[in-house]
């Protein structure tokens, strides 16, 4: 067994077990992959001030999110085909969340469905909705949300229209594979993803297949999103869902000072600051720099999270510092359960809360909660 020290080793193992084809879906942004590269390289520009002869003993990692105590304040983002990452993927990853103390956030296009993770885990996890145009599917989802407990709705905003991912066509994404021969081929080296895959029945969309209209083949994920979603998705139908729903609501992928306010004045519960992890407006800022100008517009208003390009604890305290009041890691925890499964989403959880608590005690810090400006130097051009 390899000495696992950081995310990168993960990322290393999960490289040689899964399927190119779910890799690739993961490690990629948008176009020219800009943004994705982008929310990684403006972390290391932020600078950490060195801090000496300051008591360090008593460190907290502790936080709240949206008023839910959590272990340290980084949840594990909504990714759709977790499922196809490793069996039961979205089984495995809610469990590791949930004895870590952290929450988990399940996609409306993951592989299991809210009703088997809930019987799973018996442990309230959120929910995150993609809006469809069939309202009838959209109304059912919800309360499907609501009985399984979910306490908190997750409203991404930043994907009624798929950015192309060029990998993704190339190689035919589906769910479950196509075997072709490329596929077949790939297989050869990966057979234990494939012996893990035999041994399940979920390997299909489990929230949408038999619901959504037009459901059945979504052999191309781009087409079958560009009918499905609803482009007309406005404020005035972010209202509808959040009277549907009636609990907490954390509006996910806004980028922008102004869509900020008006999120605020709305009444969400928390903003998650994203541009989807690069994967969609390829050309747009990295979250973490355009961090600054949105704490600046809601910071007194709105709880403010962040995601995107976030790989170690060094990047999650550099958010907090910045203001955010809390973080998502989505490829990072991917890395860790194409891995080694299971373990390997606990393993990604404690190398980032290890980094996390080593580098807030060099920079004299004992509570996670009291990070601030005083502990970084800002690139002036992020402010
Ligand atoms: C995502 N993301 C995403 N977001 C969402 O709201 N619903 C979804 O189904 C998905 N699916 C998805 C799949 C994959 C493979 C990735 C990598 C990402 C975006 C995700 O929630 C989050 O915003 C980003 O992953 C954050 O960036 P990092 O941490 O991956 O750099």
């Amino acid at each position: 067994m390899p000495v696992i020290t950081c995310i990168d080793d993960l990322k290393a193992i999960y490289r040689r077990r899964v399927p190119r084809m779910f890799y690739d879906y993961a490690e990629s942004g948008s176009y020219t992959e800009s943004t994705f590269r982008e929310n990684s390289s403006d972390f290391a520009r932020i600078k950490l001030r060195q801090k000496v002869a300051v008591d360090m003993t008593g460190r907290t990692t502790e936080s709240t999110m949206i008023g839910q105590k959590v272990a340290m304040p980084v949840a594990l983002a909504p990714v759709g085909l977790t499922g196809m990452q490793s069996a039961d993927g979205e089984i495995k990853a809610a469990q590791a969340a949930k004895k870590f103390g952290v929450p988990f956030t399940l996609s409306t296009m993951s592989i299991c469905s809210i009703e088997d993770v809930a019987a799973a885990t018996q442990h309230p996890f959120w929910f995150q909705l993609y809006v469809m145009r069939d309202q009838e599917f959209l109304e059912a989802i919800i309360e499907r949300a609501k009985r399984a407990n979910c306490s908190a709705l997750v409203l991404t905003l930043d994907l009624q229209i798929l950015g192309q991912r060029h990998k993704d066509l190339k190689n035919g994404l589906s769910a479950p594979p196509k075997l072709t021969l490329p596929v077949m081929m790939d297989l050869a080296t990966k057979w234990r993803w494939g012996l893990e895959m035999l041994q399940t029945k979920r390997r299909f969309f489990g929230n949408i297949v038999g619901h959504a209209k037009g459901v059945g083949d979504t052999s191309s994920l781009s087409s079958w999103t560009a009918e499905q979603f609803d482009p007309q998705l406005d404020w005035n139908k972010i209202a509808r869902i959040r009277d549907l729903w009636g609990g907490k609501l954390i509006l996910k992928g806004i980028n922008d000072p102004d869509d900020a306010r008006i999120a605020a004045d709305f009444g969400a519960d928390a903003i998650i600051v994203s541009n989807h992890g690069g994967r969609q407006l390829d050309g747009a800022a990295s979250s973490i720099r355009m961090l600054p100008e949105i704490v600046e517009a809601v910071g007194d208003k709105v709880e403010i999270h962040l995601d995107s390009g976030i790989r170690s604890g060094q990047d999650v305290l550099k958010a907090l510092a910045m203001g955010a009041h809390a973080t998502y890691i989505g490829r990072a925890f991917i890395y860790g359960l194409g891995a080694m499964g299971e373990a390997g989403v606990t393993k990604a959880l404690e190398v980032i809360r290890n980094e996390l608590d080593i580098t807030m005690a060099l920079c004299g810090e004992r509570d996670v909660r009291n990070l601030g400006r005083h502990n970084l130097m800002i690139p002036r051009d992020f402010l």
